[in-house]
């Protein structure tokens, strides 16, 4: 039975303990939980901390200059950007299996992160915004069968070899309480009420292979659904609402011409922690309006459906 402001001391203290006089780089995915965790850890040990942003090429419409205005701007945070996105295409290029996009990526992430480590002359250790819902579903559940559902890339996705210890304040607690938390460190609400969003970004809603062109659809439809959704006064209902680009092709008729084009499916769901999640059961005339605007407006697309699947069976993400 704690309070956010006591666990925020806390928290502080133990980084401290942790942290001594070493070198961290925390990495920043844009999302609530790396931001909550590099403000905390910040407050605990100021310039030993190295903010760095991996632009992997698989981020939302605008998100790197938002992230590079809150840090810089707001924070006055020191942040690396880096841009990373060639090589993150050139290593999914050809792979489709789920886990092995989620593997690349994780080792990716250190790669980069260990790059920038011997830049600034070494770190003794990685942050990052790991939650508790992470962990569980990133381990086997010990005594009951050897299940993994998805590698988390945070957790499941590091590799054996990384040099860097973890530093990971938010380790056990939930989505809300990482929320209450950035509100006790000043974030807005606007800020900590931003849906989450998936450190593999993209590429884990381009089921088959990945591609800069893809994505570059991808972005703009998923633009259009958001931009829907906020000015229906949504956004605050939902707990995550994404657009996922098939790797299906089908037949469609534009004007006069026949089009033969890409399928996507939009995803909307509420839950309180990630862990279950019911479908968000839109009006038609809003499923249609998203749909009409996506099809006239983002060349490559030419059908739209709508995810009706909870979770279980489903899971949020499509990989
Ligand atoms: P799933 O798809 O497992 O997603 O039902 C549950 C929640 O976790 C997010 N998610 C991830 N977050 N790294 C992350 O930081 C990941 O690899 C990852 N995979 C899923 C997902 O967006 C949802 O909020």
């Amino acid at each position: 039975d704690w309070t956010m402001a006591e666990f925020r001391a806390t928290k502080i203290a133990e980084i401290r303990e942790q942290v001594g006089t070493g070198r961290v780089i925390c990495g920043l995915s844009g999302g609530v939980d790396s931001s909550v965790a590099a403000i905390l850890i910040h407050e605990a040990i100021g310039d030993q901390l190295t903010c760095v942003f991996v632009d992997h090429g698989l981020l939302r419409m605008n998100e790197r200059e938002q992230v590079e205005t809150l840090f810089r701007d707001h924070y006055n945070i020191p942040l690396v950007v880096v841009d990373a996105e060639a090589r993150f295409m050139a290593g999914l290029d050809g792979v489709t299996d789920p886990e092995k996009k989620r593997k690349f990526i994780g080792a990716e992430f250190i790669n980069v992160f260990e790059e920038e480590a011997a830049k600034i002359g070494g770190a003794d250790f990685l942050a990052q915004g790991t939650l508790y819902p992470d962990v569980i579903e990133s381990v086997s559940f010990t005594g009951g069968p050897s299940v993994t559902i998805k590698s988390h890339h945070n957790v499941g996705g590091l590799p054996e070899r990384m040099n860097m210890k973890l530093v990971e304040p938010l380790r056990e607690l939930f989505k809300d309480e990482v929320r209450a938390l950035g509100r006790e460190l000043g974030l807005n609400d606007q800020f900590v009420g931003r849906h989450p969003f998936p450190g593999p970004g993209l590429a884990i809603r381009i089921p088959g292979e990945v591609t800069k062109e893809r994505c570059d659809i991808l972005r703009k439809a998923d633009a259009v659904y958001l931009e829907e959704i906020r000015s229906a006064g949504l956004y605050d209902a939902i707990w995550q609402a994404f657009a996922v680009l098939l790797p299906v092709r089908t037949v469609g008729v534009m004007g006069d011409a026949r089009t033969y084009d890409s399928v996507c499916a939009l995803r909307a769901v509420t839950s309180t922690d990630g862990m279950t999640a019911d479908i968000y059961p839109f009006d038609a005339a809003f499923l249609s309006r998203v749909s009409t605007r996506i099809i006239n407006e983002v060349k490559g697309i030419n059908r739209v459906v709508y995810d009706y699947t909870s979770k279980p069976p489903g899971t949020i993400e499509w990989e």
